[in-house]
């Protein structure tokens, strides 16, 4: 069998293990020498690919690659970019022609839907001009949207974060014999899976967060400050949970009530905020003291929450993918299949990256009690993910030693 070369990039928002997946895809690809030349990386993803930005991965050294698989950010740099939707348009044969030029066989891609969306369209395009380059998408995001896949390499340790964090926040705020109300605003744009997950912060029933709110069901401020004023009658300390997307029933975002939200190059409008608008709400509404906590990128980059589970699950991906690619597969995403929940077991599977690019998954209605909490199966179905710790090398002053390109 002739060599060819493999190339890997990251895109979109980062996760605390999407360089883990990195770790995988580099570490399979190194070990099969006979049928892989060089292994390089897209700096800043398709975008930079298109301008030459690429790095050879095979000059890591075994201590930099082990690094790999707790450093947050993206390690190759990311990108939001949106390929045309024309396959007729000019791009298409000038990212090819790269390609060929480095004599690549292989194609990963660590992303989430938007990226999904580049894989098929230039998987589309190679069979187009039958190109024998296999193009194969690796699944990353903290949202967990992905359709076709049990869930997302990212989701485990960003959950695991924002439950650490919710309990926490909860400890501190009980301090004073005073009432108070603490808004909690989590990521995770159209779709509530990482804000539902601060419901694992619970120790028993009725113990906060006393209030979810995820973009699956509308928000209504008159009925949220009903609900809260009556839960303040009994209870001094309430932490609620609020997703960035909350959304009217109109469709208006709760954070551009005051605002309007900026839009990202993808086009997505950047959803942060609507804890800040809460929080003046309450303070006007209700009289109590309350604070708005916007957990913002911490949620996706804390090394030191990192779930080994999803850590593992992560390198498993980017191994998979090596090897389905080195079976000539093509126009796929690798996927999550769980087998079993006692004990957690999953495996991988391939699924048409053409069904899976620009949807999104959501909670399904049926795991969301009462619009503003969670149903005992997404408890059985998130609390897996967020187990097992992993342990970063420290540097002497006490921080972690990260890897940078
Ligand atoms: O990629 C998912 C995500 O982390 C969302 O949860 C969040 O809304 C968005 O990215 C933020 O994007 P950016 O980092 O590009 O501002």
């Amino acid at each position: 069998m002739k060599k060819h070369n493999l190339i890997v990039g990251q895109s979109g928002g980062p996760t605390a293990v999407i360089n883990s997946s990195l770790y995988g895809v580099i570490s399979e690809a190194l070990s099969h020498p006979d049928a892989i030349g060089h292994v390089y990386g897209m700096v800043n993803g398709i975008q930079g690919l298109m301008q030459g930005h690429c790095c050879n991965l095979g000059k890591c050294s075994p201590t930099e690659l082990e690094a790999l698989t707790y450093t947050p950010g993206a390690y190759l740099g990311s990108c939001r970019c949106k390929l045309p939707e024309d396959l007729t348009d000019p791009v298409y044969p000038v990212i090819l022609q790269k390609l060929e030029d480095m004599e690549i066989g292989y194609f990963l891609y660590i992303g989430g839907n938007d990226s999904m969306d580049t894989v098929s369209k230039l998987s589309r395009y190679a069979a187009k001009v039958n190109s024998r380059i296999c193009f194969l998408g690796e699944p990353k995001t903290i949202d967990n949207d992905l359709v076709l896949t049990d869930h997302t390499p990212g989701f485990g340790s960003a959950a695991r974060f924002v439950a650490t964090a919710v309990r926490e926040i909860t400890t501190d705020a009980e301090v004073y014999d005073t009432q108070s109300v603490t808004i909690i605003e989590v990521m995770g744009r159209n779709a509530g899976w990482l804000t539902g997950a601060s419901v694992l912060a619970r120790r028993f029933e009725k113990d906060n967060p006393l209030l979810i709110y995820l973009p699956e069901v509308p928000f209504c401020t008159e009925d949220f400050i009903k609900r809260l004023g009556d839960l303040l009658k009994t209870r001094k300390t309430v932490i609620l949970c609020v997703s960035e997307g909350i959304h009217d029933s109109e469709g208006r975002f709760i954070c551009e009530y005051e605002t309007s939200a900026e839009t990202d190059t993808f086009g997505h409008k950047m959803l942060n905020g609507c804890g800040k608008f809460l929080e003046q709400l309450v303070r006007s509404r209700l009289g109590v003291k309350v604070r708005s906590v916007e957990l913002n990128v911490i949620q996706r980059c804390s090394s030191g929450l990192l779930s080994e589970t999803d850590r593992d699950e992560a390198i498993m991906a980017g191994r998979f993918g090596v090897n389905a690619a080195l079976e000539q597969e093509t126009g796929k995403m690798i996927a999550f299949e769980r087998e079993s929940n006692f004990p957690y077991r999953i495996s991988c599977s391939l699924k048409d990256v053409g069904q899976i690019c620009n949807k999104e998954k959501k909670v399904p209605l049926e795991w969301i009690r009462e619009d503003c909490d969670l149903a005992e199966d997404f408890i059985q179905y998130a609390a897996p993910l967020i187990r097992g710790t992993v342990t970063a090398r420290m540097e002497e002053g006490g921080l972690p030693s990260f890897v940078y390109r």
